[in-house]
């Protein structure tokens, strides 16, 4: 290409795609080319705009480390990681919805007995609840031995890879189905707290006019051979932001209900949520 031209550079540069590149490679560059093409055409973006966007991706990428990744919290802001998580992960209706894993996962929690709690560390204020439900599949049929992670913020809002003041691996732990399908655990209710705000995801928030703050909601991961491994979350009901989740993961499905405890019950709280799970080949 010897005369670049605003009506030929497209073209130009889907064109110097390699005969060689895999197909799925070649289907997304041209599609990615196409798409960026056309937004700076749309948007008709001048140079001082390109070079604050590349500053801006430059000091996105030097917040990242092995603790933080902020690419996925821009998505996030973006709907980004919920929009892919929902094409991955389609539903046929019978099964449990997905949602967003988010950043604060953590592999190898520790492997609780039924019943027992999460809560190493206690704040004023908090509310216990006992969490209970059975996992089946398709067909209703209980599913046991599904090992099932689960994970939550304190009641001051941090998750405890955030906070220094709690105890390594508070609030999350590993559980395991019985025969009858049926997991329990203890823990408290799941305050609503703000997506980290402190760096580029910040300014793209300030930069939309949006709020950083996520509805009450406790993340599980639920895994076993044979099954699909489904990451969702469980959102409280009655949680302020259930309407506008700054990362735009909840879904009405995923809704449960915390009722005050029975008396015979050592918790506030309880909630019920079962689960569906879909099985490898469906
Ligand atoms: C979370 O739920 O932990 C989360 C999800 C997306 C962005 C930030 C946090
Ligand atoms: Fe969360």
């Amino acid at each position: 290409m010897r005369n670049v031209t605003l009506e030929n550079i497209t073209g130009a540069v889907v064109g110097a795609l390699s005969q060689d590149v895999p197909s799925r490679q070649r289907e997304i560059m041209t599609s990615l080319i196409k798409h960026m093409h056309d937004f700076c055409r749309d948007v008709n973006l001048q140079s001082d705009e390109f070079l604050q966007a590349c500053d801006y991706m430059a000091r996105a990428g030097a917040i990242c480390d092995d603790q933080r990744q902020e690419f996925i919290l821009l998505a996030d802001i973006l709907g980004i990681e919920v929009l892919v998580d929902m094409l991955s992960n389609e539903t046929t209706g019978d099964e449990s919805e997905s949602t967003v894993l988010g950043p604060f996962y953590r592999e190898n929690p520790p492997v609780l007995p039924a019943g027992a709690s999460i809560v190493q560390m206690d704040f004023d204020g908090q509310e216990t609840v006992l969490i209970e439900g059975i996992i089946r599949d398709a067909s209703g049929a209980p599913i046991s031995g599904v090992m099932m992670d689960v994970w939550e913020d304190a009641p001051n809002g941090l998750y405890e890879q955030q906070d220094p003041e709690q105890p390594d691996f508070n609030l999350r732990g590993r559980f395991e189905t019985d025969e009858s399908g049926r997991y329990s655990f203890r823990a408290i209710r799941p305050v609503p707290y703000p997506i980290p705000e402190d760096g580029t995801a910040g300014e793209l928030l300030s930069f939309m006019g949006h709020h950083p703050w996520r509805p009450g909601h406790i993340h599980f991961m639920l895994f076993k051979s044979g099954y699909r491994t489904l990451v969702s979350q469980i959102f409280d009901g009655k949680s302020e932001y259930l309407d506008n989740d700054s990362v735009f993961a909840v879904k009405e499905s995923l809704i449960g209900e915390f009722k005050k405890a029975p008396s015979n019950v050592d918790a506030d709280l309880v909630l019920e949520f079962d689960f569906v799970l879909k099985s490898q080949d469906s």
